[in-house]
């Protein structure tokens, strides 16, 4: 048996990079291991967030958790802000980390990019919460896309050097990636990740699109012009990626999708992609319908949080001693 953390942040629609590469795998883990599965809204707020709209959103990414398939019998659904022993271990996983490699960090050169001079301190600090998130369940794997892998190592790193110098408090963790759809591409802009911040829309399929949405995007999503279903990353981007997409949703190798398309064209493949990907998300949506409006989404939250916190709080009381931190 195994201990599972992952997280999302509430910060915009989930995708269906967010869908393949990260919470499709979080449910096939809930049998015969410890999960832990929560809604990052601290690491939300490192950049500007509406507040009704982030309290809006923290709700409905739990409801989505658990249309994807979550069980609150078998893992732990919770809310970051009700566990504080997060960011209290954050605060001491940031005392640890060196401001030139947290500097290094893609995510934190992609934001801070976006935000001029007045770069947020927590965009910075970003990565030692996520570390704090992990190690305080003592997690064994953490299931997540490609675009993590950085803030893995450094989490790895940050438990690594605090049990160099205060003894061993942390199991060190392990990235768990998936097989197919570990970095979903833009429809628009195949060489960027599809990403729930993207301003251009059509270059997105979120969760909850509507059918005939899904299928437009899809239909509309960039290729090249030699019309040959084949898989070549660097060539052929966009064709790869809406491969990459239609393996992950339908199991079938890159070799059964180029030879079953030999002589048909983009238009007859794009049909079929959209259709497969519509497949999987109608009845999550459906199942999100149900669950969005229950009364027993607070209560799975509330049981969540308290579940995480008595786990939680054996660990961090484990660091104060190491540190110091105790009177
Ligand atoms: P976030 O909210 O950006 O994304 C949530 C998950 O979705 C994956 N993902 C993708 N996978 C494939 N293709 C894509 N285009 C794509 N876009 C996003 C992400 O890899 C992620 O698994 N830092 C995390 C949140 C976090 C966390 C944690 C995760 C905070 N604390 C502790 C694991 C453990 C993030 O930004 O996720």
């Amino acid at each position: 048996m195994s201990i599972i953390f992952s997280g999302i942040q509430p910060s915009g629609e989930l995708t269906l990079g967010n869908y393949l590469g990260a919470l499709r795998n979080f449910s096939k883990m809930q049998d015969g291991n410890e999960c832990y599965y929560c809604v990052v809204n601290q690491h939300a707020i490192t950049v500007p967030q509406e507040p009704a709209m982030l309290h809006e959103r923290t709700r409905q990414l739990a409801a989505i958790y658990l249309a994807a398939g979550l069980d609150p019998q078998k893992a732990t659904l919770f809310v970051q802000s009700e566990v504080p022993e997060h960011v209290q271990l954050g605060w001491i996983m940031t005392t640890l980390s060196y401001v030139g490699e947290l500097e290094r960090m893609t995510q934190y050169k992609d934001k801070a990019a976006k935000r001029g001079d007045s770069i947020p301190a927590g965009l910075l600090a970003y990565p030692p919460l996520m570390a704090a998130d992990i190690l305080l369940y003592q997690t064994n794997l953490v299931p997540v896309g490609d675009d993590q892998k950085q803030h893995m190592e450094i989490t790895r790193d940050l438990a690594q050097r605090f049990n160099r110098l205060y003894g061993e408090v942390f199991t060190i963790p392990d990235i768990l990636l998936g097989q197919d759809g570990t970095r979903v591409m833009s429809l628009q802009e195949p060489t960027k990740k599809m990403s729930k911040s993207d301003e251009n829309r059509t270059a997105t399929v979120y969760l909850l699109d509507a059918p005939k949405d899904i299928e437009k995007k899809i239909k509309r999503a960039q290729t090249d012009s030699d019309n040959a279903v084949r898989y070549d990353v660097q060539a052929k981007p966009g064709i790869s990626n809406l491969m990459d997409i239609f393996a992950a949703v339908t199991d079938k190798s890159h070799e059964t999708i180029e030879r079953e398309y030999a002589d048909k064209g983009y238009g007859t493949f794009k049909k079929d992609v959209a259709d497969a990907v519509v497949s999987v998300l109608e009845p999550i949506q459906q199942r999100y319908e149900e669950m969005i409006g229950a009364p027993e989404l607070d209560e799975i939250l509330t049981q969540g949080a308290e579940k995480a916190r008595a786990k939680a709080a054996v660990t961090y009381e484990k660091v104060l001693h190491a540190i110091g931190l105790y009177r």
